[in-house]
């Protein structure tokens, strides 16, 4: 028998933030299980000893929000850096600000544009398109919205190697709109908040689970029948916070949800600095990957601590996922929602097992979404599961 009072599949942030306010509202103990050998979900970061960067294992995370509840409540784990994300991106032999502001207009069209000539402009250039009443396929769509030039620059290639496939074949409905800022403003987020982890994100969410009404056994699959967490054990009998994939908990007897991943390269350089920017986006074709970050970037607080002669890039490249891959965005068709609303209804017929997180409800969230989700479903879904 399981000698917890909950148990709680998945360490990723929405496992987490359940464990930490069961504990806190409650006296239950909770066991959290993961498969992976760490805390953290895809949240998770490791130090580098060769460069001193944090590396973001599952992808460059950035954390922001406008919550002041969220806010608060990450703040309790850990400070937060005054970072401030940008990024830039290599188009033609040439570095623009992103996202695409009037600092990129001008430097495209070799121009001095006021935010009402650049507006103008971009208004004509669309205008060719805007006969076009029901965009086919992505760049009918693109056109639509920034006109031609400003489209194949910066939108045309880069979503095409997201998606691994040509623009003219990709659907109109991915881009509903292409926000140009007429300033010069390229701040990334618009979030009230932003920042990162002092002290990494591992660190932060250690704090999160710091009680010792929580224990955590790592390496261990849910559906793994030989360990004494398994699903058939658990199921029934104690109540379950489920944050793996929904399609697997079933088996996948409905079929198979569809997501994308991404694969990273790592590459190391003898230099202190290697783009002078955390990310740097790679907007055309000829470039296979779409983005290289540079973790030491993230953290310039701690120059002291990093070494100046070494650093340390991950390009990213995108696919379609397949079964075995990590799931990391949701696509989303038509068919996909219509299959998650089938296996939404019969988790909701799941004996004292809550769904959350990304995985367990099939959509992308940011951190701060899936903290502000797992904090409601506590209160909402998992206090009234314990009485
Ligand atoms: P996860 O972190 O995926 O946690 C689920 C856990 O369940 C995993 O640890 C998994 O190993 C475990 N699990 C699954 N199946 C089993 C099983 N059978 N048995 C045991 N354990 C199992 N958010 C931001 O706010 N800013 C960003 O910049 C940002 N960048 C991102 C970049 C990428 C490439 C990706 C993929 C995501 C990014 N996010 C970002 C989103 C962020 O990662 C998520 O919001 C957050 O990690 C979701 O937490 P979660 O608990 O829902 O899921
Ligand atoms: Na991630």
């Amino acid at each position: 028998p399981v000698e917890a009072d909950v148990v709680i599949v998945g360490a990723g942030l929405f496992g987490l933030v359940t464990a930490q306010q069961i504990t806190e509202h409650t006296d239950k103990t909770v066991h959290i299980i993961d498969i992976r050998d760490h805390i953290g979900g895809n949240a998770y970061s490791y130090f580098d000893k060769e460069t001193g960067a944090e590396i973001h294992k599952y992808g460059a995370h950035l954390f922001h929000t406008s919550n002041d509840r969220v806010w608060e409540y990450v703040n309790r784990f850990s400070k937060f850096t005054n970072y401030v994300h940008r990024v830039y991106t290599t188009h033609d032999g040439e570095v623009f600000p992103l996202p695409v502001n009037l600092g990129t207009i001008n430097q495209f069209f070799h121009a001095a544009y006021t935010p009402e000539e650049a507006k103008r402009l971009i208004e004509q250039q669309a205008g060719e398109f805007a006969h076009i009443e029901e965009p086919q396929n992505l760049d009918e769509q693109g056109k639509k919205l920034i006109g031609e030039p400003l489209y194949n620059a910066f939108i045309r290639n880069y979503t095409g190697k997201q998606w691994q496939t040509d623009p003219s074949d990709l659907p109109a409905s991915i881009i509903r709109r292409l926000p140009v800022r007429f300033n010069y403003d390229n701040r990334y987020f618009k979030d009230t908040y932003e920042g990162l982890p002092a002290d990494g994100y591992t660190r932060w969410m250690e704090n999160m689970i710091d009680s010792d009404r929580i224990t955590v056994t790592l390496g261990v699959d849910f559906f793994d029948e030989n360990q004494p967490y398994s699903k058939g054990k658990l199921v029934g009998t104690v109540p379950v916070i489920y944050t793996g994939p929904v399609d697997k908990y079933f088996n996948y007897e409905l079929g198979e949800l569809k997501w994308r991943t991404v694969d990273f390269k790592e590459v190391r350089y003898d230099e202190e600095d290697h783009f002078g920017v955390p990310v740097m986006n790679y907007a055309d074709a000829d470039v296979p990957y779409t983005r290289a970050i540079e973790f030491k970037n993230f953290n310039p607080e701690r120059r002291e601590q990093q070494n100046p002669r070494k650093t340390v890039v991950w390009e990213e490249y995108s696919r379609f996922a397949e079964r075995g891959d990590e799931p990391y965005y949701p696509i989303n068709t038509d068919a996909d929602k219509e299959l998650y609303a089938q296996y939404k209804e019969r988790a909701a017929a799941e004996p004292q097992v809550v769904f959350g997180g990304r995985l367990g409800t099939y959509a992308y969230y940011d951190m701060h979404q899936v903290i502000n989700t797992a904090l409601i479903a506590y209160e909402k879904q998992v206090k009234p599961l314990l009485q």
